[in-house]
């Protein structure tokens, strides 16, 4: 039996796990800054029944005595980092934050992890890349970071490689789910709400749902051999303007048009790459692990969002 501590845990990948892990035999320790809100506890409880865990233990990653204190007192022989400061576009105008809690909390993480002698899993974006590139982006393919938000997280990746501890990097893309903020439950409400939207149309990735990815998490750390990177998210790719539609098609909001439009009739303050597919044949042959399609696993989202 394992001994897993997940940071962030009240986030979208952290409530994830939480459901992913009821039932795992493993013991499971979820921390985050502050409790779930009402409205994750009651996601939780609707989904998972009685078995998942919804207590939020405080621990603030930034902390390097907490983290160390927190791993030592309970004996904890894998983290799964869920922290992290997501907002791309505020990252860009609160750097410091960001590096905080994207480059240094990995490393405090590692440090403690080393120390302990065990596992941290550690999660990354496919926003280190540039997005210049027409065929899938792969673990050896060199960063280029565009935003702060990119850099940040490969500083924090850069920070776990260097630190001696035993790791694994997972990258994955444009995360959504039921929980939290996020750009399906965004065109959910939008698409309800008005006539008409405009999504953009020439950004290119894979849409993946939290609950794929915390189910791929708990098959692959068990067979934990060596320390790397890996990509993970749901297969095939789309523009953000083609996921915008597959949802509001698939729960019937018909009143709502959705126009295609460019990045740059969108000005945002975060740069972002247009091409950000992630090839996914390592985790394939290391790991046996094939993704669900995005359209198939946004349907399963979906009844679990209400919609
Ligand atoms: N979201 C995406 O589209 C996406 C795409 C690619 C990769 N990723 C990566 O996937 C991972 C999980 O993302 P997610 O969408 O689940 O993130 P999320 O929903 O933003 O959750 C992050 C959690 O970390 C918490 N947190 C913030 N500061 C903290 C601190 N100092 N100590 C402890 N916890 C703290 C947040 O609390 P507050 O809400 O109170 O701040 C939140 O509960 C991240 O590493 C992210 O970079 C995400």
């Amino acid at each position: 039996m394992r001994r897993i501590l997940v940071t962030g845990a009240n986030g979208q990948l952290g409530c994830a796990l939480r459901l992913a892990a009821a039932g795992s035999g493993d013991s499971w320790l979820f921390t985050d800054l502050a409790d779930a809100s009402d409205e994750t506890l009651a996601r939780l409880l609707v989904q998972g029944g009685p078995k998942v865990d919804l207590a939020t233990m405080r621990l603030d990653v930034t902390d390097a005595n907490a983290v160390g204190k927190m791993l030592r007192d309970n004996e904890i022989d894998t983290v799964i980092n869920c922290a992290a400061y997501t907002a791309v576009d505020a990252a860009e105008s609160h750097p410091a934050e960001a590096h905080l809690l994207n480059a240094e909390a990995p490393r405090i993480l590692a440090n403690a992890v080393r120390e302990t002698g065990g596992l941290l899993v550690h999660i990354s974006t496919d926003y280190v890349f540039d997005g210049n590139h027409t065929i899938p982006w792969k673990e050896t393919d060199l960063p280029s970071p565009l935003g702060v938000y990119g850099r940040t997280k490969l500083e924090g990746e850069i920070a776990v490689a260097e630190s001696g501890c035993k790791y694994m990097i997972i990258r994955t893309a444009w995360l959504y789910s039921e929980f939290g903020k996020n750009f399906c439950k965004t065109i959910l409400k939008l698409t309800s709400e008005r006539p008409e939207i405009r999504v953009v149309n020439d950004q290119f990735g894979t849409p993946t749902y939290a609950g794929d990815l915390a189910e791929t998490l708990l098959r692959i750390i068990p067979k934990y051999s060596r320390s790397g990177i890996w990509h993970y998210t749901n297969s095939g790719q789309c523009s953000w303007y083609e996921f915008a539609r597959a949802i509001a098609a698939e729960v019937g909001h018909t009143n709502c048009r959705i126009d295609p439009c460019a990045t740059a009739e969108y000005p945002t303050a975060a740069r972002r790459p247009a091409w950000s597919v992630l090839d996914k044949t390592r985790i394939a042959e290391d790991f046996g692990i094939v993704p669900p399609a995005w359209e198939e696993s946004l349907r399963r989202c979906l009844r679990y969002c209400g919609a």
